[in-house]
């Protein structure tokens, strides 16, 4: 079984308190920070840019999953990197020669992953599976650009599709993981789990990411 990981987005924190949003999720015992870049034009909502890298990476010593959610990627890649980014998420749909996008994450020491829209064929991305282009996919169970949206099941057998042909990558998910939906998407072969509001609006993030680390354990132990 792959490592089952935890990954609050700090979309979800108080941006007012980026810093200790960010070491909250550390505290709570998550395993990488989810840091989600909008640029306005490949989704309807801005949010931050390379600087809350450098905040999130100087804030926790744990790894920064950042989700380049921008229509032309290929001109920040160095810039995230340089700014502390550990794996660097593009978009399948996004505007550029994906696999030099990919390589150059790789040529900078960075863990380059792949990322799917809902409405986006998972055929799109079988030739960075094939090539090994990428260390992890990302599959969106939300229309990506906002937080706090209801999960949509029918991306399950994406997942399931891509578990079935690499056993070797990390499958995250994100958008609307809560403690039902992450059964669900361990159970089809999720190993990273990505979510916002429900780890923020816990009382107690620590309980709530032991939780999702449990039941996913045994969904996906169970699905094997
Ligand atoms: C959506 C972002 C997600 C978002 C998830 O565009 O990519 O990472 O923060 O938020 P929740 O968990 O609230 O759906
Ligand atoms: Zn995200």
């Amino acid at each position: 079984m792959p490592d089952i990981q935890i990954m609050p987005s700090i979309l979800a924190a108080d941006f007012g308190h980026l810093a200790a949003g960010c070491k909250r999720a550390e505290d709570a015992g998550a395993d990488q920070v989810h840091v989600d870049v909008m640029d306005g034009v490949f989704v309807p909502n801005i949010s931050f840019g390379p600087e809350a890298v450098k905040v999130s990476s100087a804030a926790v010593s744990i790894p920064q999953n950042v989700h380049l959610m921008v229509i032309e990627p290929q001109h920040y890649i160095k810039t995230f990197a340089d700014a502390g980014a550990d794996t660097i998420q593009i978009h399948i749909e996004s505007r550029c020669d994906v696999e030099a996008v990919l390589a150059e994450i790789r040529s900078l020491g960075k863990r380059p992953a792949i990322t799917v829209n809902p409405e986006t064929p998972v055929e799109s991305i079988f030739q960075c599976l094939e090539n090994r282009w990428v260390d992890e996919v990302l599959i969106m169970s939300v229309h990506p650009g906002f937080g706090g949206q209801k999960y949509i099941a029918a991306v399950e057998e994406k997942v399931a599709t891509v578990r079935r042909m690499a056993d070797w990558v990390d499958i995250a998910i994100d958008g609307g993981i809560d403690d039902q939906t992450v059964t669900r998407a361990a159970a089809v072969g999720c190993n990273l789990f990505v979510a916002g509001s429900y780890l923020y609006k816990q009382d107690d993030m620590a309980a709530a990411v032991a939780d999702f680390r449990k039941q996913a354990a045994a969904a996906y132990c169970s699905a094997l």
